[in-house]
Order: C-alpha cells, then structure tokens, then sequence
C-alpha cells in the first residue's frame, strides 16, 4: 500500500513553468495546493544518477528535505531501441549548445545515429516519466509512464516540446507534435504515471 498524501500543499520540485503548471492542473481537482521550487528558491540538485528513478529521487528528496513539504519530481526521457536506449536519461543533455538547447539538432543526431547502423523501420521508440512523491521523513513513492511508438524522418508539426516531431505514438499516423496538447495528454507517459499517481495517493477511500 501506498502511503497516502494527506497534506493540502505540494512542492513540485521543477524550475520547469511547463512542468509545474501541468502538474498544479492535474492535482487541482484533489484541492491540493501546490508550490514550485523556483518559487521557494530552492537550488536545482545536480541530476548524477543513470536511471529516471534515480534522478526523480535526488530531486524530490532534496527538494522535500529542503521545505519540510511533500515534494513531488518529474523525471523524463526517450529512447530508441536502435540506439540501445540512447539518449534515455540525456535526453535533454543531447539538445545542449552554448546558446541554449536545440532539439532540431538532437532529433537529428538521433535520426544520424540510427542511420549509421542501417537500424531497421520501423524504428521503434518510447517516451518515459518516472513521478517521485517524497517526504521529508525519507519515504516516498514511484510512479513510472510509458508510451510506446516509432520515430520518423523529418519531424513534422510545431506542437509540444523536445522530440514530439519525431514521435508517433502506437496505432496513430501523426507525430506528438502535429496533435493537440489535449490528444496528447489523454494518453502519455506523463498522463499514464500521473493516473497510478493519483489513484494511489490522492483519491479519495471511497470504493
Ligand atoms: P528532464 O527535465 O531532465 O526530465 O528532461 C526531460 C527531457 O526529455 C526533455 O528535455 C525532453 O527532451 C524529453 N522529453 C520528456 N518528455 C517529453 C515529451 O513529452 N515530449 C518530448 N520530449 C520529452
């Protein structure tokens, strides 16, 4: 069983708007007020782990140890089975430049890579979210997403974020960036961690 949330604040422990916002809609409705770390100043820990659990871990922690709230981190990636994962868990470490971050260019080195090993299409991929609801006891909780689908090549679309053009989900024909936020969160690997999220902490006991 999981330990349940009964405070009423949060801490999402994100200097992401993007992040933090989505995760403050998607608790709302369970009257959860939430705060994020850049609105604490809290520093932003060194993210040194491989996995998504252990990144989620290091942020929840030390976000939760640093306010005295329950914190909750996000923790997410994309791999490619061709590329034995890769970029996973540097996913957002692949986009770095000086200027800031290009996921144009690390779409492409994706797409490069696979192109080197002569990969076999369809190139399959997945999108990854690991959610870590900490304590500041120590205790916490994993929550981890998955969606499942294949890459294309050029990417297509101006919606979402990071390798949505790239991206087409199972049994769909456009990529994450060519459909509406809405589509895409009815069914991601955000949306499906933050369902488990839900039903083992924040709903209620009724049956
Ligand atoms: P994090 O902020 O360390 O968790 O990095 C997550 C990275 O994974 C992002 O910068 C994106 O590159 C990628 N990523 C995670 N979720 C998505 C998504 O829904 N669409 C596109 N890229 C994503």
């Amino acid at each position: 069983m999981a330990r349940r949330f009964e405070g009423e604040k949060l801490l999402v422990a994100s200097h992401n708007a993007g992040k933090v916002r989505e995760i403050g809609e998607l608790l709302a409705p369970y009257g959860i007020e939430t705060v994020s770390a850049a609105d604490l100043d809290l520093p932003a820990p060194e993210e040194t782990e491989s996995t998504f659990e252990g990144n989620a871990r290091i942020k929840a922690h030390a976000a939760a140890k640093a306010s005295g709230l329950p914190a909750l981190s996000d923790d997410s990636g994309f791999s490619v089975a061709a590329l034995d994962g890769a970029p996973g868990v540097y996913a957002a470490d692949w986009a770095e430049t000086p200027q800031g971050r290009d996921f144009g260019m690390a779409m492409q080195r994706v797409w490069d890579e696979c192109e080197a090993k002569s990969a076999p299409e369809p190139r399959t991929a997945a999108f990854h979210c690991c959610l870590c609801l900490a304590w500041p006891d120590g205790h916490d909780e994993i929550f981890m997403g998955t969606v499942s689908g294949s890459i294309t090549w050029p990417p297509r679309g101006a919606l979402g974020f990071g390798y949505d053009p790239m991206f087409v989900r199972a049994g769909e024909t456009r990529t994450f960036g060519e459909i509406s936020a809405q589509e895409k969160h009815a069914d991601s690997h955000r949306a499906r961690a933050f369902a488990l999220l839900v039903d083992a902490v924040f709903k209620g006991d009724e049956a």
